[in-house]
């Protein structure tokens, strides 16, 4: 029904029209029992997809990206699309809107998304107050990830409070912070991945993390190898929980849409780079910090992929633009009939097992 009916209708608005009407019609499956009602037919369960990641059970691999639900409005829809946890935000200190409209562009033959959002937020006054009343409302079962940026209108030098700021005012109702550095869209930002500044960032965020949450640094797929090995090290140097790998990208490269557009290149033609910055991270960090994929994922085969290259779980953003709302059960389900297919006990195993599998180089992604 998605890819013959709601999908040709979306897709004929403009990207973020289409994203405010789908916002707009989803908010009845966001009342508690109606999401609740809708869980059994979109959740995979299956006890082989769990995985624990910095301490934190997850019901599977499979998570929602950041962006999608910057304001924490559908928080209920996506737990019945059966995530295994949703990142929610980018949330900024101060309310802003963001740059101007149109700022996201569909890529429709290379199944991507070009966007320029720049951090439309309600605040993190607003949004701390909404995950507080969130907490005592929804039955959940998706962990809950909030992801951190910086204001426009904040210095870079004064970044510092204003992360803190967000930070004071999420931390308590999530099960982890994600701290952006890596959107290409707020001038200056990725300057925080530099050595001095992220160490200072992080230091002054785990002064204030009385509660102990993990947190997570996101990072930009283009960085040099050199320039990510020093984000590991600030990473491990200030006890990171994790790294997320990676945001969108500047770089065009791989794609046949003839578009002209600034901002964040995301969807399959990013998938093979995010696949190598995963790669180099995992055999860097040897499981000393927790890792998530993130970056194009468009089947189950590009999840193995992922885990093999190192990841722990997985994040998807616009492959389920162009999947539908049934995009999380078909990862979850082709997992689990690898594993079948395989005789696997756990993901683990099936890792294993696709790297078995795909070893004779007969995949392009096997080089792990
Ligand atoms: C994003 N992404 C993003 N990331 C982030 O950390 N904070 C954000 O606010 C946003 N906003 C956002 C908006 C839009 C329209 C898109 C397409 C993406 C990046 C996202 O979380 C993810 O890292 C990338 O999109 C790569 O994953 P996919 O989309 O290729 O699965």
């Amino acid at each position: 029904m998605y890819d013959y009916l709601i999908k040709p209708l979306l897709f004929s608005l403009q990207p973020e029209t289409a994203h405010d009407f789908m916002r707009a019609t989803c908010r009845v499956a966001n009342v508690p029992m109606v999401s609740k009602a809708l869980r059994p037919f979109f959740a995979v369960k299956d006890a082989r997809l769990a995985v624990e990641v910095a301490g934190i059970s997850f019901a599977n691999p499979i998570g929602l990206a950041a962006g999608f639900d910057k304001n924490v409005e559908l928080v209920g829809v996506w737990d019945a699309l059966g995530f295994g946890h949703i990142e929610l935000g980018t949330v900024t200190a101060k309310p802003q809107p963001g740059n101007p409209r149109p700022r996201i562009f569909r890529l429709v033959r290379d199944k991507a998304l070009i966007n320029r959002m720049g951090f439309p937020s309600l605040g993190a006054d607003t949004v701390g107050e909404r995950l507080q009343k969130l907490r005592g409302r929804l039955p959940v079962a998706a962990r809950i990830g909030m992801n951190i940026g910086k204001s426009k209108v904040t210095e870079i030098d004064q970044a510092v409070e204003d992360y803190r700021y967000s930070f004071s005012k999420v931390h308590s109702y999530v099960d982890y912070v994600t701290v952006n550095v890596s959107s290409p869209n707020t001038p200056g930002l990725r300057q925080l991945q530099e050595r001095s500044r992220l160490v200072e960032l992080l230091r002054a965020l785990q002064e204030i993390n009385s509660e102990k949450k993990p947190i997570f640094v996101k990072v930009a797929p283009d960085l040099t190898f050199e320039a990510i090995e020093e984000v590991l090290g600030c990473c491990v140097e200030t006890e990171m929980a994790g790294v997320i790998a990676t945001n969108t990208t500047i770089s065009r490269e791989g794609i046949e849409t003839r578009i002209d557009e600034a901002g964040g290149l995301s969807g399959k033609p990013l998938f093979l780079r995010s696949l190598d910055v995963v790669r180099f991270i995992g055999s860097r960090l040897q499981g000393k910090l927790a890792l998530v994929g993130v970056g194009g994922i468009a089947t189950s085969d590009d999840v193995l992929a992922m885990l093999a290259a190192g990841a722990d779980m997985v994040q998807v953003y616009t492959g389920l633009v162009y999947g539908g709302p049934a995009f999380v059960k078909s990862l979850n389900l082709g997992l689990t009939a690898f594993m079948d297919l395989h005789g696997c006990a756990t993901l683990k195993e099936a890792v294993e097992a696709w790297k078995t599998f795909h070893s004779e180089g007969l995949h392009p992604r096997a080089a792990v």
